[in-house]
């Protein structure tokens, strides 16, 4: 099983599912059964009835129980007797937690639509008692750099309730696209959406594919992605990026920039200088524009401003830059940064939502609500954050960045990674709000790369998240993963092969000049 449980008691025998099985479940739970069902349907082509009387034999009985507070809001208890199966949690939530361990009790054949009829449907005698160690268990899809297809995201989606995740971070702007439709402002898709070219790395001969690039969600992909999400008990995220990694939403706009000058959508990844103007009123009239939409659109309390890689090359040099920090007192360009963060971040609190951003957004007046986003060095500062009392989700760049090639992040150094600082005082240990994996899409075009650079090391992500620190272990681990991934070969994963996920370490040191080198896209 995957992540692993808290506590785990293997009973003797097993409680087969047959025709005569029924399911009793309260009412408010109808969602997640349908969903149990229709599972049970298709892989088994067996009905389970649904019974209004709790019966102690051939029986599947979910259950909200308030009085099992040691679950807290995500835990759930599971019992599985040769006579009775029964989930209980405090909150729907937990029981679809607790679902997705009933599900992996299962053998893997029944994630295959109309497998093998024939087979006895066993789950094995158990007793477990479960809840997640962080409350935060994120993926971040980066569909700027390539579009990704709302099936590709509906498939992710699947995977992280698998494996009990529960937030998705959606980037959706970035130097190579601009991928949300904002009423107010159309062209931002319509130029900022595409792109007439995009690199390919290390290729012989050819740097460019040669071909153009675009792709945007509509209000009503987005709110069909939120709704599957949210049958799945996960909260999608929007990141909107800001001041840097701009240049589609100026490419759009170039009056919001400090030179004005008509730019391109970025057809190769970097770093640009070109960023919003921090000197102008109308940045920060059209950054409240979109964002109004975006929370109109998105029901997170939580909003990403990304903040990250920001040049003040163009901000020295700008007239408006320049005035504005004389009139606001700010003496040197960093801190017109900081001054561009709080300005977004107290309207987003006006608008009742909490900030958070990538960790080159703090500073020492930071508002303390604003959650952290931990990718790269800074640890004084983040320590400071903690300690002042802010929230700090880890996605830790060498271990968790997904896009990273396999001789640079090995499976085992994903799974060793231990996301509380070792020098943290343990009545801090709770603002660290947990981890997040990030998928950067430069070199990641279709959903087969994608599922080769996610899996398995999501698995190891998912558990760090779930498990306690102390029943973490790598060999124990890879045991599991073994009979996980036959799972995942019924989804149809193509995951990297398990034997090529941790390279030795010679192999990884003749290979390093090559870590960098995709395979052909
Ligand atoms: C980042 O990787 N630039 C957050
Ligand atoms: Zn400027």
């Amino acid at each position: 099983m995957i992540p692993l449980p808290e506590k785990i008691l293997y009973k003797e025998g097993s409680f087969v599912i047959n025709s005569k099985t029924q399911i009793f479940f309260d009412d408010e739970l109808e969602e997640i059964v349908d969903f149990f069902i229709e599972f049970i349907l298709n892989s088994t082509d067996k009905i389970l009835e649904r019974t209004s009387s709790k019966k102690d034999k051939e029986c599947i009985i979910f259950e909200i129980d308030q009085t099992l507070s040691q679950l807290e809001s995500e835990g759930y208890l599971l019992i599985v007797t040769i006579d009775f199966v029964r989930l209980t949690a405090t909150s729907p939530h937990g029981i679809f937690n607790g679902l997705q361990s009933l599900r992996q009790l299962l053998p893997p054949e029944c994630e295959k639509i109309s497998f093998n009829k024939n087979t006895e449907w066993k789950i094995p005698c158990i007793k477990i008692e479960d809840k997640p160690r962080f409350k935060w268990r994120g993926v971040m899809l980066d569909v700027s750099r390539h579009y990704q297809e709302i099936k590709t995201i509906k498939h992710l989606l699947d995977l992280m309730g698998l494996m009990k995740m529960n937030v998705f971070h959606w980037h959706l702007t970035d130097d190579q696209g601009w991928r949300i439709d904002i009423k107010k402002y159309p062209k931002l898709t319509e130029k900022g959406s595409k792109r007439k070219d995009s690199k390919i790395v290390k290729h012989i001969g050819k740097k460019y594919r040669g071909k153009p690039h675009q792709g945007f969600y509509t209000r009503e992909d987005i709110l069909e992605i939120v709704r599957y999400a949210q049958e799945r008990f996960i909260t999608v995220i929007p990141e909107i990026e800001m001041p840097g990694h701009a240049t589609a939403a100026i490419a759009s706009h170039p009056e919001l920039s400090c030179r004005k000058e008509i730019l391109d959508v970025a057809i190769k990844p970097g770093i640009f200088s070109n960023i919003f103007c921090a000197g102008q009123e109308e940045t920060f009239r059209f950054l409240e524009d979109v964002l109004e939409e975006v929370i109109f659109l998105f029901p997170s309390e939580i909003i990403h401003i990304g903040g990250d890689e920001v040049p003040k090359r163009r901000w020295k040099e700008c007239s408006q830059c320049q005035r504005r920090m004389k009139n606001e007192n700010i003496d040197e360009v960093q801190s017109l940064h900081h001054y561009f963060t709080d300005r977004i971040a107290s309207f987003l609190k006006s608008k009742g939502i909490i900030t958070m951003g990538w960790n080159e957004i703090l500073h020492n007046k930071i508002d303390r609500n604003v959650i952290i986003h931990w990718w790269k060095m800074n640890k004084k500062q983040v320590m400071t954050h903690i300690q002042e009392g802010g929230n700090v989700v880890v996605s830790r760049f060498f271990r968790y960045y997904l896009d990273y090639n396999y001789i640079v992040t090995p499976l085992k150094k994903t799974y060793a990674f231990e996301p509380v600082p070792k020098d943290l005082d343990e009545k801090y240990y709770t603002n660290i709000l947990g981890v997040e994996a990030t998928i950067w899409t430069e070199w990641i075009p279709t959903i087969e790369r994608l599922e080769w650079q996610v899996f398995p090391r999501l698995s190891a992500i998912a558990e760090t998240g779930w498990s306690l620190r102390e029943r973490r272990n790598y060999k124990d681990f890879r045991g599991r993963l073994s009979r996980f991934s036959k799972r995942l070969d019924f989804l149809g994963v193509q995951y990297a092969p398990l034997e090529e996920v941790d390279p030795s370490n010679w192999y990884r040191f003749w290979h390093l000049r090559n870590a960098f080198k995709w395979p052909k896209i």
